[in-house]
């Protein structure tokens, strides 16, 4: 990725000072791509730095984690005030927190970014998610803007917020991700299972979904990944592959954090657990014999429904999880004191990174229209399309458990979205029953104050 995005640079125009630790990448690196731009080899650190204009700009490309600090350590103390580190990985925004801080008391800036779009995005333009201060991106925002991806010609990178704003909002990207690979997931498995589609038939059906509302490049490579047919056995690829889904942290960090920052977040959780649940082999191995339902799968007119009814429904749990997305970047931005603009975060992902989608434009509108909206289902529009989509969701969620089909993602975001807008939830039920075995208290909804009643005498309410 790293050697993507020097190249990426290298053809916008910029000379780039390239140094690896292992001067053979360098080297293979120019052997290869040389001729697309002007690049400097440096072998050592002192010559890499000594290379550069002032204020010198360092683009880090590591493993986050200890390599990010390895890196930091080596490269600082050749530094000079004003110059600018940036932090490409996905570091934990903590420790771009730390990162930033401790740099700042030399006076230099640390710019811990976000860059989402995989090796292609890295050279083709991807999204970029800078953090840190509004000085750092005035000396660096043109060049990333440059390199970045477009959108109706509007650069997919801006400045998101301080210290570890970039980081945090990358993370929460990834969240999404896996929120909407999940309901993918769950969307192939129910029409496969449920209404007999093959891995082929469902790759016609994602390509013409991604014609639609669900538009977006998740959708277009699910099509791809289930029309690949298996060179070694001529078998769809999609049945070659272990069903254990792996993860690297972003996601995990997402769960974590949201519950720090008390966001509800539970169609990223969902997608979290159901990769770590289908890793645990040997809890399956031991479940498999548990029985399950053993109605017959639909056929026909109630087959193609069912896949007209599944596109609502991803649509609809797709904007569920985005509202959770957005809704934690707020609560972190208010408890961090980062100044986000949400509808620019939707704009900035509309293009290169993973989770591109034609509904982004609808999410910058929202924002636009009311940069103070609550949660994205308020908004008009998405309230509209939820109204419209609610009952075919709600068949989907049945049909699901009717015939054995996990759909954790589907579910849980008709939970959320029907937990919204109940005028009343079970919480009091549950206050009640945390003051009657820990005197726990509780608000009225008719009166001021905290109150406890005596369970385990008369019963009567005192206000504590
Ligand atoms: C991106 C991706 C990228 C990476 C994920 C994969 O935005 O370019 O999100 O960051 O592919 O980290 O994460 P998992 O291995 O956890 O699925």
């Amino acid at each position: 990725m790293g050697s993507n995005l020097a190249r990426n640079f290298a053809r916008h125009g910029y000379t780039v000072a390239v140094h690896n630790r292992t001067p053979t990448r360098t080297r293979s690196l120019i052997e290869e791509f040389g001729n697309e731009g002007s690049f400097v080899p440096a072998e050592k650190p002192a010559d890499f730095v000594a290379s550069l204009e002032r204020p010198r700009r360092l683009v880090v490309m590591v493993k986050a984690g200890e390599p990010t600090d390895a890196v930091i350590d080596e490269f600082v103390p050749l530094l000079d005030p004003g110059d600018i580190v940036i932090d490409g990985g996905n570091a934990h925004f903590q420790d771009t927190r730390r990162r930033e801080a401790a740099l700042r008391e030399r006076g230099i800036h640390f710019v811990g970014t976000g860059i989402s779009g995989g090796e292609e995005g890295a050279l083709h333009g991807p999204s970029i998610m800078p953090g840190g201060s509004a000085e750092a991106y005035a000396a660096l925002g043109p060049m990333l803007e440059k390199i970045s991806a477009h959108v109706d010609g509007e650069p997919c990178c801006t400045h998101i917020g301080a210290d570890g704003a970039g980081h945090f909002v990358k993370m929460v990207h990834n969240g999404i991700e896996y929120a909407d690979m999940q309901l993918i997931a769950e969307a192939y498995d129910l029409l496969r299972r449920a209404a007999g589609q093959t891995p082929a038939q469902l790759a016609e059906i994602f390509r013409r979904w991604n014609t639609g509302m669900l538009n977006s490049y998740l959708i277009e490579i699910t099509a791809e990944v289930l029309a690949h047919t298996d060179q070694n056995t001529g078998k769809p690829f999609v049945d070659i592959v272990a069903d254990a889904a792996e993860q690297k942290g972003t996601g995990r960090w997402t769960v974590q954090i949201a519950l720090d920052v008390g966001a509800p977040v539970p169609g990223i959780a969902e997608a979290v657990f159901a990769r770590s649940l289908s890793g645990h082999t040997e809890l399956r191995a031991a479940a498999r014999q548990l029985s399950g339902p053993q109605g017959p799968a639909l056929t026909g007119a109630d087959a193609d429904r069912l896949v007209d009814r599944v596109e609502q429904a991803l649509y609809a749990s797709k904007i569920v999880s985005y509202a959770q997305g957005w809704n934690m970047i707020q609560a972190a931005a208010d408890q961090f004191g980062w100044d986000i603009d949400l509808g620019s975060v939707a704009k900035i992902w509309r293009g290169g990174c993973i989770i591109r989608a034609g509904f982004l434009d609808e999410i910058r509108s929202a924002y636009a229209a009311n940069p103070a909206l609550p949660t994205l289902l308020a908004d008009e529009r998405f309230a509209r399309q939820l109204g419209e989509a609610q009952d075919a969701w709600r068949a989907v969620v049945t049909t699901a458990a009717q015939q054995g089909i996990p759909t954790p993602g589907f579910s849980s975001a008709l939970a959320y979205y029907d937990a919204l807008r109940a005028d009343r939830l079970p919480a009091a039920l549950i206050q009640g029953l945390r003051d009657f075995f820990g005197a726990h208290t509780y608000l009225r909804t008719d009166r001021e104050g905290v109150f406890h009643t005596e369970w385990s005498g008369d019963r009567s309410e005192t206000r504590k």
